[in-house]
């Protein structure tokens, strides 16, 4: 599929057929994808947890949302494929107090945006094209913040791994209703694109 062709297809998908699992091909390219992404000072710190049995998902909903039960719960459950996005502060850190780059001090400050989130996004970015380019749903949605330390236990996730989101696959359910985009409409360019002044 062209480029442009994927940008204009993407969206998030909320809802999954059941039977039909994301081939192990597919769900391994997807997850190369997240790889293949540019990292500040290649540092490569962002790490994935794929999720596909039945105990699996069913130990990640539990940790992540308990007994909570709403419309959108429902709809994300039916997902045959997680994959959730962690990253390390401490990586960028330690990556750049070498001597190419010297920031030996590892004060947070120093940075302008926190890399290891902006290297995160990409991957997450790169897993929702590829999947749009093989044909699946995908959609990128955040742990709630109180529950990560229950996620983190539930899957023996390091407390320095920071929770980035999690990235649902599968083939999108007849009649999945697209989210947001359809009750309000994408800002306009020259809102958002401001050219030589701001
Ligand atoms: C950082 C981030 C967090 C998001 N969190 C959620 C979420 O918690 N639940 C959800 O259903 N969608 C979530 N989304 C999806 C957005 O709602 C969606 O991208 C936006 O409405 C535009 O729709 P589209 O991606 O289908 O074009 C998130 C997207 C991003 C980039």
């Amino acid at each position: 599929m062209e480029l442009s062709e994927v940008l204009r297809r993407r969206r998030m998908v909320r809802a999954y057929a059941a039977d039909r699992p994301v081939p192990a091909e597919l769900l391994d390219r997807v997850c190369a994808a997240a790889l293949r992404v540019p990292s500040a000072g290649f540092t490569q710190g962002v790490s994935l947890l794929v999720l596909t049995s039945a105990k699996q998902r069913a130990a990640y909903w539990s940790a992540a949302a308990g007994s909570v039960r709403s419309r959108w719960l429902t709809g994300m459950r039916t997902a045959p494929a997680l994959v959730l996005l962690w990253t390390s502060q401490e990586a960028y850190l330690d990556r750049y107090a070498e001597p190419d780059k010297g920031w030996t001090d590892r004060d947070p400050e120093r940075w302008s945006a926190p890399y290891w989130f902006v290297d995160s996004g990409m991957a997450a970015l790169a897993m929702l094209l590829t999947a749009t380019d093989a044909g699946l749903g995908a959609c990128f949605f955040g742990v709630p913040a109180a529950r990560i330390g229950a996620v983190r236990t539930a899957f023996g996730v390091p407390a320095e791994q920071l929770s980035v989101g999690v990235v649902t696959l599968g083939y999108a359910a007849v009649g999945d209703v697209p989210g947001s985009p359809a009750r309000c409409s994408r800002r306009r360019p020259d809102e958002l694109i401001h050219q030589g002044v701001w």
